[in-house]
C-alpha cells in the first residue's frame, strides 16, 4: 500500500514501511526505513538545528537523490555534465504519482507483479529531470527502486554517474556484508562496522564478477542470523556496479548503481536513461530474516514466469565437464549417456568442445555448428540417441565470446571490442564480441536459433569465460564510447530474451567462468547459474552459505562430482557431496561409465529423495542451523514447507558433533536444535520417529555418530495429523 499526503509518501509492505518527504524548499528527504508502521503514521521531516544556516543544512539533509554542486558534499548519486560544462543539480520536486501494478524498464531485466507503483519526478532548473520510481511487493516486504534520467533542457547533458540508489540512515553504527571472491571461491561473506569515510565495493570487469557481488546488507551490530535489524539491497544488473557506504557526522549513506568508470551517457534535448533497479529489504529477525524475503521474492516476481513455480520439477542433469573436457566422440558421450540414464539422471548436457574444430580452449568460439569429427550424425543424431536412451539434450554455449581462430572472428574482425590501434587482450584465447551493436546480436541470434530449431534441445548452458577489456566499439563515436558498457548488457539481456520467448520450454542457466555473474539481472532470465566450478563438498558448503545470503537455493547450480575433486584434490563421503548438490538444483558432473551397476544403483536413492521432496527443497524456507566456518569443516541447515508441514534437515562434517563442533566423539549424542517448525505439531521421520515440534526446537534433533572423512546426515520430516509422540 503507498499513502501519500502533503507531499509525503509511505510505502508499506506486510511488515516494513518505507518513507520519503519533500522539505518546504521542495527537496526530496528520506525519512524511514524500517519495521511497519501505522497506515497513516506521519513523515517525520528532519528537525533544523537551531544554529544551521542554509548551506549547512544541506550536508546533513537525508536526500533521496544526491547530486552535487549545492551543498550536499557526500557521496552523489548523479552527475550532470550540462553543455555549459557545470556540474551540479538542485533537484525540487515537481510531481508524484501512484499507478497500479510495475513500473516499466525497458530493456532491462527487473521484478514483476508488483502491486503499486510510486514515481515522484525531480527536476533541476538547468534541464535534468529525475523520475523515481519505486514498486511495492508487500507479501513479501520488498521494495524496488529505479531511477530514470530524463533531459528536458534545451540543450545535449551528459551523466557521468546515473546511480539506480541513494539511501540515507541516521548516524546509528551500522555493520556492511559484501560478498568477495575469486573463481572457485565466489561469494565470500565479509562483515565489518561502516567507518567514516567512503567504503565501497564494485567491479569494472564488465560482468558482475567473482570478486564483488551488486547485492550488500547492512545491519545494527548486533545483529545475527535471526536477530536483530537488517537491510538488504540486491541490484539487478550483471553489469559493471559500484555500492558506495559512506559514513559521516550526518549519518549512512548508500548509493548503489552502475559503476561510473568508463560510463558515460549522453542525452540530447528530450532523450531520457533508464538505470537498473535495486529490490530493497528490511528485516527485523536477522539475516535469516533478510535473506528468506529475498528468496521469497526471487522465486515468485523474479524468475522466469514458467519457472516460478516450485512445484514444477527441474530436470536431474549430468554435465560431460568434468567427466570428459574437451576429450570425446559420440561413443564416448554415449556411454556415459547410458550411465547416466541407468542411474535414473534425466537430462544430458553436452558442455564445451562439441562444435567446428573445439579440442582445447584456443579456437572455434562463434562457430556455432556441431564437430563432424567427433559427432558424425550431428547434434539431431546425437540428441535422437539421447532420447532413446530416455534422456532429453542440454547444450553448452558461449554467444559472447569470439576466438582469434574462428570462422566468425575471420569474417568479421570489427565484431570483437578492440581499441582502435592496439592488440586487443586476449584472456582464456578469447576475445569478447561487441554485444554493444545489434547486428552483433542479430547474427548470434540466427546462430542459435538455427541450433535450437535443428532438434530438441532442452536446456541451454550460456557460460562467459572473460572479463571484458579494451572495451571500445567502433560502431560508436569517439563522444559515446562511454556508453559501451551498458549497450553490451543490453545487448546481452536483449538476447536472452529473445531466445526464451522463442523457446519457452528451454531452461537457461547462466554461467560465467564458474560464478561469475551471478545476480539478479541474470535470474530476471534463467532460473538457475551455475554457482562455481569448484565442486568440492566443503568449499560448496562456504559458496553456497554467501550465495544464500541474497539468492535462494533453486537458483544454485550445484552438482555431485568425484573424489578427489578436481579442483582441490580432497575427498568427502557420498552423502556430504550429496547434501551440497541436493542444497541447489541437484546435478552430477563425473564420468559414470567406470560406475558398476551396484555402484550406479547407490546414486539412485538420492535421485528418488530428490523427486520425492524437490518442490520442498525449491520452495521451502532455509534456516542455517550452523553456517560453516572458515575451514569449512561442516554446516547444518534446514528447509521448511511454506505451511510448516515438510521439512529437510541437513547436517555435514563436524556439524554432525552439534554444537560442539570441534567434539570428534560427543558424549552424550549431540542434538541440532531446528528452527521454522510448528511447536504445537508433532513430525516423523522417515523411520516413522516422532518427535514434538517444541522438542525439535529446544532440545534439537538427535544426531548419529559421525563416521569417516566428511560425514552427512540427512533428514525429511513430515508433520503428522496425529499428536502422540513416541520420541
Ligand atoms: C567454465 C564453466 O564454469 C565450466 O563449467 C565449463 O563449462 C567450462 N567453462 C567450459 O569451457
Amino acid at each position: 500500500m503507498i499513502v501519500c499526503r502533503d507531499a509525503c509518501f509511505t510505502l508499506h509492505t506486510a511488515h516494513t514501511s518505507y518513507q520519503l518527504c519533500a522539505d518546504e524548499q521542495g527537496r526530496l528527504l528520506h525519512t524511514y526505513y524500517g519495521a511497519r508502521l501505522p497506515d497513516d503514521a506521519p513523515n517525520l521531516r528532519p528537525t533544523r538545528a537551531p544554529h544551521a544556516e542554509a548551506g549547512r543544512r544541506l550536508n546533513l539533509l537525508p536526500f533521496e537523490c544526491s547530486a552535487p554542486g549545492t551543498g550536499d558534499f557526500r557521496t552523489p548519486a548523479v552527475l550532470p555534465e550540462y553543455a555549459d560544462g557545470s556540474l551540479c543539480a538542485d533537484l525540487q520536486m515537481v510531481g508524484a504519482q501512484v499507478t497500479p501494478g510495475k513500473y516499466e524498464l525497458p530493456g532491462l531485466p527487473a521484478f514483476r507483479g508488483a502491486e503499486q507503483t510510486l514515481c515522484v519526478t525531480l527536476r533541476d532548473c538547468a534541464g535534468l529531470e529525475v523520475e523515481l520510481r519505486y514498486a511495492v511487493f508487500p507479501q513479501h516486504d520488498v521494495i524496488t527502486r529505479a531511477a530514470v534520467y530524463r533531459n528536458t533542457g534545451a540543450a545535449p547533458l551528459s551523466l557521468r554517474k546515473a546511480s539506480s540508489l541513494c539511501l540515507d540512515f541516521d548516524t546509528r553504527p551500522l555493520d556492511m556484508i559484501t560478498l568477495h571472491g575469486k573463481w572457485s571461491q565466489e561469494r565470500t561473506p565479509e562483515r565489518a562496522p561502516l567507518r567514516y569515510g567512503v567504503q565501497s565495493v564494485g567491479s569494472m570487469q564488465g560482468v558482475s564478477s567473482h570478486a564483488h557481488n551488486p547485492a550488500v546488507a547492512l545491519c545494527r551490530p548486533d545483529a545475527d542470523e535471526e536477530h536483530g535489524d537488517c537491510w538488504g539491497f540486491a541490484l539487478v544488473y550483471s553489469g559493471n556496479f559500484l555500492c558506495e557506504a559512506e559514513r559521516s557526522e550526518s549519518g549512512n549513506r548508500l548509493v548503489m548503481g552502475i559503476h561510473p568508470h568508463q560510463f558515460c551517457w549522453t542525452l540530447a534535448p528530450g532523450e531520457s536513461f533508464v538505470a537498473p533497479e535495486v529490490a530493497m529489504v528490511y528485516a527485523a529477525d536477522g539475516l535469516g530474516g533478510m535473506r528468506r524475503c529475498f528468496h521469497r521474492a526471487i522465486r515468485a516476481h523474479l524468475l522466469p514466469e514458467r519457472w516460478r513455480d516450485m512445484n514444477r520439477p527441474r530436470p536431474v542433469l549430468l554435465n560431460s565437464w568434468e567427466a570428459c573436457y574437451f576429450r570425446f566422440d559420440q561413443d564416448r558421450l554415449l556411454a556415459l549417456a547410458e550411465a547416466a540414464a541407468r542411474a535414473g539422471i534425466d537430462l544430458f548436457v553436452l558442455d564445451d568442445g562439441w562444435f567446428k574444430g573445439r579440442d582445447a580452449d584456443n579456437s572455434s568460439l562463434g562457430d556455432w555448428v556441431a564437430d563432424v569429427r567427433k559427432l558424425p550424425e550431428g547434434l539431431e543424431g546425437l540428441c535422437r540417441r539421447l532420447q532413446a536412451l530416455g534422456l532429453d539434450f542440454g547444450l553448452w554455449i558461449e554467444p559472447e565470446a569470439v576466438s582469434p581462430d574462428s570462422d566468425l572472428f575471420r569474417l568479421h574482425p570489427d565484431w570483437a571490442l578492440r581499441v582502435p590501434g592496439r592488440t586487443p587482450l586476449t584472456l582464456r584465447n578469447q576475445y569478447v564480441l561487441d554485444f554493444s551493436r545489434p547486428e552483433v546480436v542479430q547474427a548470434l541470434w540466427e546462430q542459435l536459433h538455427r541450433l535450437l530449431s535443428s532438434c530438441p534441445i532442452r536446456y541451454i548452458k550460456w557460460d562467459m569465460n572473460r572479463k571484458l577489456s579494451d572495451v571500445y566499439s567502433a560502431a560508436l563515436p569517439a563522444d559515446r564510447q562511454g556508453e559501451v558498457y551498458h549497450r553490451y548488457m543490453l545487448g546481452v539481456y536483449a538476447l536472452q530474451k529473445q531466445l526464451t520467448e522463442a523457446f519457452p520450454d528451454l531452461l537457461l542457466e547462466n554461467c560465467a567462468a564458474g560464478g561469475g555473474r551471478f545476480d539478479c539481472g541474470m535470474l530476471c532470465y534463467s532460473p538457475q547459474i551455475w554457482c562455481s566450478d569448484n565442486t568440492d563438498a566443503r568449499s560448496r558448503l562456504s559458496i553456497q552459505y554467501g550465495t544464500s545470503l541474497f539468492y535462494p537455493p533453486c537458483t544454485m547450480g550445484s552438482h555431485f562430482s568425484i573424489v578427489p575433486n578436481h579442483y582441490t584434490g580432497r575427498t568427502a563421503s557420498v552423502e556430504a557431496r550429496m547434501a551440497c548438490a541436493l542444497f541447489g538444483t541437484f546435478g552430477f558432473e563425473l564420468d559414470l561409465t567406470g560406475y558398476s551397476p551396484e555402484a550406479l544403483a547407490e546414486l539412485r536413492p538420492y535421485i528418488d529423495w530428490y523427486r520425492a521432496h524437490g518442490a520442498l527443497l525449491r520452495g521451502g524456507d532455509l534456516y542455517w542451523l550452523l553456517p560453516p566456518d572458515a575451514a569449512g569443516s561442516g554446516a547444518a541447515w534446514m528447509v521448511v514447507s511454506p505451511d510448516r508441514d515438510e521439512a529437510a534437515v541437513f547436517a555435514v562434517g563436524d556439524a554432525l558433533c552439534g554444537v560442539e563442533r570441534a567434539s570428534t566423539l560427543p558424549s552424550p549424542p549431540p542434538r541440532l536444535p531446528l528452527r521454522g517448525l510448528c511447536a504445537q505439531s508433532v513430525y516423523e521421520d522417515a523411520d516413522g520417529v516422532r518427535y514434538a515440534g517444541a522438542q525439535l526446537l529446544a532440545a534439537g534433533l538427535p544426531l548419529p555418530t559421525p563416521r569417516g572423512d566428511v560425514p552427512a546426515y540427512l533428514c525429511y520430516l513430515r508433520r503428522t495429523a496425529d499428536p502422540r509422540t513416541t520420541a
